[in-house]
């Protein structure tokens, strides 16, 4: 498969919107090669401009695009443009708009709201998709094909309930079987007959969690059908499709099985924070997603869209400061990305984008200060073309499981408000990226043996065979750690039986009799047993969460401080053949979490990008290419002021590095500026 040996840096580009303007696509092209722009991403929902009546199709303007961008030597990534429907369509053939859960057809409006069922729509976009491949499939100039846009979304029609009670029937192949697995005849839910299944009953949770099994492979499906001409057609250009981070609707570690590349669109809040970095998760939610979707194929991703500026579609979108475009790509290239994207090149004129940032504004010109931070980043790139896929080699890996996270949420429990799976996950990664030690983020299925620390924050859902391989990893020597939630119910959702934590009571030595579950304004104490220090000292605050455990062999190394269960244990360590396993047993505040995690790295002794203290806000991140390390600095402090006063100082010890863009040599204390970023090489 070929694919560019640069980094990309471009983005979604809309030619169609402006066929009636003279002169402006001219101009685009020439400010393209002044921003050092090499890829354009067209297509993405021009579908009414491709095929403005039912099999009448206009290539035209986009053969032009192509000569264009090829004359320029410049990469087209081509999206099929399935993500909007047209008009003529959508109003022909009702089937193709969702339906909503309580049985209302959409309207047509807005985008992504196709029914993934519909054989019409399936065969519209298989049309098209095979008039785009015939055409542009064997192009120099085409570097990606782009499926679709940001697949999401359910639809409730009657096709897709069909398609769902076939799905049901291949999974369990009896009703028996499935009413078994539901528990169905809790307030008589028995089903019957087949037809009789309908999402309609929140309360199942393991309906929920097949539903949502079922739209992901439905998507897979969709997918493989949008590829069948392109794949036939065009079989040397890789595929993608844009994913969003850590969307609830798909499983995304199925969706990236169907691709050859993955990518995401990256919209972070930077600047939400008034005063001081110190306050905003903004970096640390960016370094997740990009290191989750990084892990997702286990190779180098694509940014596929950032804003140059501003969104348009939070509450208020400030503009980025100087220095934080460079610096948020910086951040996403040291986590994996091998390219630059953006949303938008040109501003649209009109409709909801108008006002969304680009490259090009509507002035139309390159004087002003966008666009000169995207050309002098692309200069950058430019320099920068040797880390293209570089490895980021990671020894501790983080679960992050959709199918845990949809059971965990549609369970009615003690707790319903704050159960945060996602951002509980995260506050279990920080304290790594915190230290510059590398993560993978995983799914409960993965092949944990290449690592030495495993992370399973809330880890729910557990089967026999997830907690056998855990147990196995600890056994080898692996250190699991495991937190409140663990292995309370089975791959369908159903309670463990005989004690949690069920198949991994053995590793944990511990049982979980119950837990407490407090509002959110309570707090209790956790602290520290003496002589078990494990890197904590004094008093931790612990909240929502609080289970009740008993030692079954396992070490307690901290307890609660109050409450009726003072002194019960709060964090145990068993060691298990020649691994460890540590449950922490309540939701701590995150001085907990870092002074813990912190002692994992320091006692085994798990690399770090930069074995020196960094400044707070500081972040170090290292990819490694032929025997070379790339070492990433990162400043998201915004003015001297975040770090009383001081200027953000790293000190790079004994090392000696080069700057990979002017390659002077660097060494000793090193000062980034505000929102500053470097790129180092070790000598
Ligand atoms: C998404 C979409 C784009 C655009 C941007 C705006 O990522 O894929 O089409 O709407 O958001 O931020
Ligand atoms: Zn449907």
């Amino acid at each position: 498969m070929k694919f560019p040996e640069t980094i990309l840096h471009g983005g979604d580009y809309n030619p169609d919107q402006w066929l009636e303007y003279p002169g402006i696509i001219d101009t685009d092209f020439e400010l393209f090669k002044k921003a050092h722009i090499n890829t354009v991403t067209i297509g993405v929902f021009a579908w009414a401009t491709l095929e403005p009546e039912e099999g009448r199709y206009e290539f035209a303007w986009m053969d032009d695009i192509f000569a264009r961008a090829e004359r320029q030597g410049m990469n087209v990534i081509l999206a099929t443009p399935s993500g909007a429907k047209p008009n003529w369509m959508a109003l022909k053939y009702p089937e193709i708009r969702r339906v909503t859960p309580d049985g209302m057809r959409d309207p047509q409006k807005g985008r992504h709201n196709h029914c993934l069922t519909s054989p019409v729509y399936r065969k519209k976009v298989s049309a098209i998709n095979e008039q785009l491949a015939r055409r542009y499939g064997r192009h120099p100039s085409l570097a990606l094909w782009h499926i679709s846009n940001e697949y999401g979304g359910y639809c409730y029609c009657d096709l897709c309930m069909g398609a769902f009670q076939n799905w049901l029937k291949q999974k369990y192949g009896t009703l028996d079987a499935l009413n078994a697995a539901y528990w169905t005849r809790f307030w008589s839910h028995t089903y019957t007959a087949w037809d009789q299944i309908r999402f309609i009953d929140s309360g199942v949770s393991a309906l929920v969690l097949d539903w949502k099994r079922f739209m992901t492979d439905q998507c897979c499906d969709f997918i493989r059908n949008e590829m069948e001409p392109v794949r036939r057609l065009s079989p040397i250009v890789p595929v993608t499709t844009n994913l969003m981070g850590t969307h609830p609707d798909y499983d995304y570690w199925q969706i990236a099985k169907e691709l050859d590349v993955v990518c995401w669109d990256s919209y972070p809040a930077w600047h939400d924070q008034e005063t001081s970095f110190h306050e905003s998760n903004a970096p640390l939610n960016a370094a997740f997603r990009h290191d989750l979707t990084r892990s997702l194929k286990g190779k180098p991703f694509l940014l596929m869209e950032s804003t140059p500026s501003q969104t348009n579609w939070a509450a208020a979108s400030p503009l980025l400061r100087p220095g934080m475009l460079r610096l948020a790509s910086l951040q996403a290239m040291a986590h994996g990305a091998d390219s630059v994207c953006y949303f938008q090149l040109r501003k649209s004129r009109g409709s909801c984008e108008q006002f969304h940032g680009a490259v090009i504004d509507h002035v139309g010109h390159g004087e002003t200060r966008v666009f000169k931070d995207v050309a002098s980043l692309g200069s950058s790139l430019e320099k920068l073309g040797g880390l293209v896929g570089a490895a980021i080699p990671a020894r501790v890996a983080v679960i992050f499981d959709w199918e845990n996270r949809w059971v965990f949420e549609a369970s009615q429990a003690p707790v319903n408000r704050e159960k945060h799976y996602a951002d509980t996950v995260i506050a279990h990664y920080k304290p790594f990226w915190e230290a510059g030690v590398s993560v993978d983020v995983v799914h409960a299925s993965a092949d944990f043996s290449k690592y030495d620390v495993v992370v399973a924050p809330m880890l729910f859902m557990v089967s026999e065979e997830t907690g056998a391989r855990l147990t196995a990893f600890v056994e080898r020597g692996g250190t699991l750690v495991t937190t409140y939630g663990v292995a309370t119910v089975n791959e369908t959702g159903l309670a463990t039986l005989g004690g949690v934590p069920g198949p991994l009571r053995k590793a944990l030595g511990i049982w979980i009799e119950e837990y407490d579950a407090l509002p959110d304004v309570f707090r209790r104490q956790v602290q520290p047993v003496e002589g078990q220090p494990h890197g904590l000292s004094g008093l931790y605050e612990a909240r929502h969460y609080l289970e009740m455990v008993h030692a079954e062999g396992a070490e307690t190394l901290a307890v609660y401080g109050d409450d009726f269960y003072a002194s019960r244990p709060a964090l145990t360590l068993n060691r298990f053949g020649k691994g460890r396993a540590y449950h922490i047993a309540s939701r701590n505040d995150d001085r907990f979490t870092g002074d813990f995690l912190r002692f994992l790295i320091r006692m085994l002794n798990l690399p770090r990008a930069l074995e020196t203290f960094l400044p707070k806000g500081v972040f170090a991140q290292s990819r490694v290419k032929e025997g070379k390390t790339f070492l990433f600095l990162l400043n998201f402090n915004g003015a001297p002021s975040q770090l009383n006063g001081k200027s953000a100082q790293v000190d790079l010890g004994s090392k000696i590095y080069t700057d990979a863009e002017t390659h002077a040599p660097v060494q000793g204390i090193l000062t980034l500026d505000p929102y500053g970023s470097r790129v180092l090489v070790e000598a």
